[in-house]
């Protein structure tokens, strides 16, 4: 068996009145590719907080790579790279300058800098666009620069926090390709977050559940749908969290979620 890579033991955070984290174990094992999913507010982003160093625990213990994640926080944080949920860009730089500033920050070998930056922009789509400001660009282009930002120092843990959230079908299929052949070429270990069932079930070794804190359970979709006797990882999802997928992405507004939204009334209808 590997080692794991990331770990949480025990792990409490609390707002004041509001447990947010309510006492989450489980590991991630090197080169996996973990999804953690759960309803909104389940304490998906916080946990994730928690483990890139931005909150600390109010009780328990992180490691990633081996290290402690609160005692030995510049170890730690040169492990990961992440795409945050609200994209955070340098608005009055070029999308190339925040791709070269990204670069230059995470010690980004000089002559490896142009070919990653091209490779990852024309990924994303986006490097005939460039040289425009970010300020004008729109939500999808922000989101996919910050994903080829997230990607550029190849990291050895990758957290993605709803990195698909509003992309197009093509977009979001490139991403995941991409992802894919990150962690099965490099080794690189993805720990990401989506409200898109299908996603996770598709590309994710192993998913873990969170509802109101608390892990519900953790195993691949064939355990999951299992353990719950239900066919897809959807309907085990609705069986151990009690929520409709509808209700929880109904503020977006896509192909994907309206689909989702259809075959949840007619799983329900059954
Ligand atoms: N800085 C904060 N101060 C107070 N409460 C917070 C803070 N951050 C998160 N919370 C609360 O903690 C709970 C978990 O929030 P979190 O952002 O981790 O949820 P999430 O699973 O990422 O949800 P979503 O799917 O909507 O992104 C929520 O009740 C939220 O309101
Ligand atoms: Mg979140």
């Amino acid at each position: 068996m590997r080692d794991p890579i990331i770990e949480a033991r025990d792990v409490i955070k609390r707002f004041g009145e509001i447990t947010a984290v309510n006492n989450i174990s489980f590991e991630v094992k090197k080169g996996e590719i973990f999804a953690f999913l759960g309803p909104n507010g389940a304490g998906k982003s916080t946990t994730i907080s928690m483990l890139t160093t931005m909150l600390r625990p109010t009780a328990g213990k992180l490691f990633l790579n081996g290290h402690d994640v609160t005692r030995n926080q510049d170890s730690a944080r040169k492990s990961f790279g992440i795409v945050f949920q609200d994209p955070a860009l340098e608005e009055e730089l070029t999308a190339h300058e925040n791709m070269v500033l990204h670069a230059v920050l995470y010690g980004i070998p000089k002559k490896e800098q142009a070919k990653r930056i091209e490779e990852l922009m024309q990924l994303v789509d986006l490097w005939e666009r460039r040289d425009l400001m970010v300020k004008t660009y729109s939500g999808g282009m922000r989101r996919r620069l910050e994903i080829a930002r997230g990607l550029l120092h190849h990291p050895k843990i990758l957290f993605l926090d709803e990195p698909t959230l509003g992309l197009d079908t093509q977009t979001r299929n490139l991403l995941w390709d991409y992802v894919e052949k990150l962690s099965r070429h490099e080794g690189m270990t993805i720990f990401f977050t989506t409200h898109y069932l299908d996603e996770a079930e598709e590309v994710a070794d192993r998913i873990a559940i969170i509802d109101h804190g608390n892990i519900v359970a953790t195993g691949t979709t064939k355990q999951l749908t299992k353990q719950t006797g239900t066919r897809t990882l959807e309907e085990a999802y609705l069986q151990l969290t009690g929520k409709t997928v509808r209700d929880e992405t109904s503020l977006s507004n896509n192909g994907l979620n309206m689909r989702t939204a259809t075959r949840n009334r007619n799983l329900r209808g059954n």
